[in-house]
């Protein structure tokens, strides 16, 4: 065995001693979730690749270098001989101490510092290649003071303003580019949030304003990259020197890096316009709508968020105990159960308008002061105080609302789309339903409330709702995955505003009766 090879398995034994030395949740706040090693060496062979067309040593940096993975990769990718120089950067004293001992022998200097506040050096001695996967920490475990000073350096150094919603990742991308020379290669395992996300956009404009783009390669969700950082990565690669005009960077999607199931070549010019980078590369071409533009379930719903209650165990409860505690129905609403309960997509009415389910829930929406629920309905009122001992009047929504036990004002919606799913097993990562009920929805679902036109077609022929049912349950997975995000394990979330972005072809096409003559009508207000 090599001696590489020898301080790669000290390496993963001492990987796993430490990670067991702290829970998930603390390695989540300290951004410690350590590459696979294949994945690793994956994207030190890649650079390898690049690299043979360069006649230049290797000046390698990781800013968050841990027990040194991707130093291990670089040496296992590349001969000895191309490799000049080679630093890390850790601010965990026990990784430092790890990488030092593994590495310090083999040519690698650590230093331990937080990268963010370090001076970058001297334009000679920066680096040429980055290989790294830096602490995705998370906005909210950032403190205030940091997070100004972090941005201030981002925007000092770039011109860049970065949004108080970026995760570390960001800053880490961004204050790198003081640490790599002219003409440097610098390969990046980061989440692919940010080509998606409001604040992703820093990073984007650096990547197409500040260096040359090459490549990007996005991991297939369902294939989760760090199982228990619950992120879907991306590698992104950029070399820093100025594009050239009508720069196209290169975009995959599955498979591996080296060599992915999908691919697409995406002009600069377009990046900068584009507001979701998971969109490419296409798996499939966008049908164009009736007139050209394409119609969008926005243009037929309007789509809301379903209740959020604060306190679903307190504010919704089964029917029998609701009246148990003798609450005048007029102050109990049907509610749909969780979507993993419902076995069927069309829940149909009993004649109370209730739903017909196996369990029957009740939200509790009462708008009369408690004095009088006091003196009218000392039940109901005893049930309440419970929740005040409990303190489920001073939470987040309830605290806002007055009375604390009053609702959001929400109207039964005959169709609803599931909030998050998994995409799994070939199923759908999203359900939509066909509600008969009066039954409101919290929010697990988006609600689609037909608009004007729709309704009016839907009340003149009643049978449209199953065909509009089948039509939304036509929708083609890879646009839902296009619209959602993505988050680790295959698991999708999906927005009101990005479910009103969906094209709404398959249901102009099943309303056929209406595509032809009366679209007129239907899309009157489109
Ligand atoms: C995602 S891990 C990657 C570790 C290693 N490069 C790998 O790929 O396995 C990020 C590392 O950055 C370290 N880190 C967190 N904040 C840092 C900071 N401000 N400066 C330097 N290192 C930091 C963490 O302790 C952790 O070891």
């Amino acid at each position: 065995m090599s001696k590489v090879a020898e301080a790669e398995q000290r390496r993963l034994q001492a990987q796993e001693r430490l990670d067991a030395q702290k829970d998930a949740a603390a390695r989540n706040r300290a951004g410690q979730f350590a590459t696979p090693p294949s994945l690793a060496v994956e994207i030190a062979r890649f650079a390898w690749e690049r690299w043979q067309e360069r006649a230049d040593p290797v000046c390698f940096l990781d800013p968050a270098i841990g027990t040194g993975s991707f130093y291990s990769a670089l040496r296992q990718a590349f001969p000895a001989g191309r490799i000049a120089a080679a630093a890390g950067i850790e601010l965990d004293p026990r990784f430092v101490e790890t990488a030092k001992s593994l590495w310090g022998t083999h040519g690698l200097e650590v230093t331990e510092a937080d990268f963010t506040t370090q001076e970058p050096p001297a334009a000679r001695e920066r680096c040429n290649l980055i290989l790294t996967n830096p602490p995705y920490v998370r906005h909210h475990h950032i403190g205030r003071e940091e997070k100004l000073r972090l941005q201030r350096a981002v925007a000092r150094r770039l011109g860049i303003k970065v949004s108080g919603l970026a995760g570390l990742y960001c800053y880490f991308l961004l204050l790198a580019d003081f640490w790599l020379a002219e003409g440097g290669l610098a390969v990046w395992l980061i989440p692919s949030e940010f080509m998606d996300v409001n604040y992703g956009q820093a990073v984007k404009r650096y990547l197409t304003e500040h260096v040359k783009l090459l490549h990007i390669h996005r991991y297939c969700p369902a294939d989760v990259q760090f199982a228990d950082a619950l992120v879907s990565s991306a590698v992104v690669v950029f070399e820093k020197s100025q594009p050239p005009p009508r720069h196209t960077a290169l975009f995959t999607h599955g498979g591996t890096l080296l060599e992915p199931r999908i691919r697409q070549t995406i002009p600069l010019a377009t990046l900068r316009k584009a507001r979701k980078w998971t969109n490419y590369p296409r798996a499939s071409v966008e049908v164009p709508g009736p007139n050209g533009d394409a119609i969008t379930l926005g243009d037929l719903f309007t789509i809301k968020r379903g209740l959020a209650t604060g306190a679903n165990d307190f504010f919704i409860r089964p029917r029998e105990e609701v009246d148990s505690w003798q609450i005048p129905t007029d102050f109990v609403k049907p509610i749909l159960p969780s979507p993993r309960r419902l076995a069927e997509e069309i829940i149909e009415a009993g004649p109370d308008g209730y739903p017909v389910l196996a369990e029957v829930l009740c939200l509790i929406d009462c708008a009369r002061p408690e004095q009088e629920l006091s003196q009218r309905y000392p039940l109901f009122w005893r049930y309440l105080q419970t929740g005040k001992e409990r303190a489920i009047h001073e939470g987040y929504l309830a605290s806002r609302r007055s009375p604390w036990y009053a609702q959001e004002k929400r109207a039964p919606a005959p169709f609803l789309c599931t909030y998050m799913g998994r995409a799994q097993n070939g199923r759908k990562p999203f359900r939509f339903l066909w509600n008969q009920s009066r039954a409101l929805a919290s929010n697990l679902y988006l609600l689609l409330y037909p608009k004007a036109h729709l309704q009016a077609a839907l009340h003149a022929d009643p049978r449209l709702y199953r065909a509009v049912l089948l039509a939304l349950q036509q929708i083609d997975t890879a646009a839902f995955i296009r619209e959602g995000r993505v988050y680790g394990g295959g698991l999708y979330k999906m927005e009101p505003k990005e479910l009103a972005r969906l094209s709404a072809d398959p249901l102009v096409e099943a309303i056929g009766g209406w595509r032809k003559g009366r679209q007129g009508r239907l899309f009157a207000d489109v």
